[in-house]
């Protein structure tokens, strides 16, 4: 694996955008570009999820969007990379492992499907992108969040190596799931987030797509560093 910096000086400050169904591999490529790049890594399906786990714990109902946003606006959502992992903390509180329960990932689709919840996110992704040197991922951030991005990634996979991927993290997470539970997951998943009515998932103008089922990581990481390399020479 390559994990040295890349210091050319075109590189900096650019804005990288990556989208993408669950399981395609985003976090874990953002997170990897990032640390090659020498960039902030942005993972705002974590936003999504730290709000839906703070409702939830509150008792405020994901169909709620009034209430919602208006937790979105006020309460702190904030990110740090500690030695290759991403605390993700909402209002003081590291919740790093809290928003990726089941509980969690039933409920998220809902509570980010609003529109009033989407404006507040975007918001503050936006304020967090202002300086560059960003890779930020999700479903929107090349066609709402920055469609202005320099560089515009959209990453696919097969629903099997996706769920199979999932099933995987998962497990070294200590949570007991089936190929099965997650293969139906992700089909609801990508059902909700690509029909529904506000920013859902969709390739944006100008965005590359990476089918990364037959590839490694690595190899996706590689990959779209020479892209980049070509997109920003
Ligand atoms: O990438 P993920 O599975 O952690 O995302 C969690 C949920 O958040 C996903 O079901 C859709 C939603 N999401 C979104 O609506 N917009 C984004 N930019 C990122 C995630």
């Amino acid at each position: 694996m390559h994990d040295i910096k890349l210091n050319l000086p075109r590189l900096k400050g650019k804005i990288i955008a990556v989208d993408g169904p669950a399981g395609s591999g985003k976090s874990t490529t953002a997170r990897m570009l990032a640390a090659r790049l020498g960039y902030v890594y942005l993972d705002t399906g974590a936003m999504y999820r730290a709000l839906t786990h703070f409702a939830l714990k509150r008792k405020i109902s994901p169909s709620d969007g009034p209430a919602l946003a208006a937790i979105a606006e006020k309460v702190p959502i904030e990110f740090e990379t500690h030695e290759n992992v991403n605390r993700v903390s909402i209002n003081g509180k590291d919740v790093t492992n809290e928003i990726r329960t089941p509980e969690v990932t039933r409920h998220v689709s809902e509570v980010s499907a609003h529109k009033e919840v989407r404006k507040a996110m975007v918001a503050k992704q936006r304020e967090m992108g202002k300086k560059g040197s960003i890779v930020a991922e999700g479903r929107d951030t090349t066609t709402v969040v920055f469609p202005h991005a320099d560089v515009k990634i959209f990453l696919s996979a097969s629903v099997k190596e996706r769920a199979s991927r999932r099933l995987l993290d998962l497990t070294k997470m200590g949570i007991s799931t089936t190929l099965e539970e997650q293969e139906a997951d992700i089909i609801r998943r990508d059902e909700h987030d690509s029909n529904r009515e506000h920013s859902p998932l969709k390739k944006a103008p100008g965005a590359f797509t990476v089918d990364t089922t037959d590839m490694t990581i690595e190899g996706q990481v590689d990959f779209i560093i020479s892209l980049i390399r070509q997109i920003l020479k």
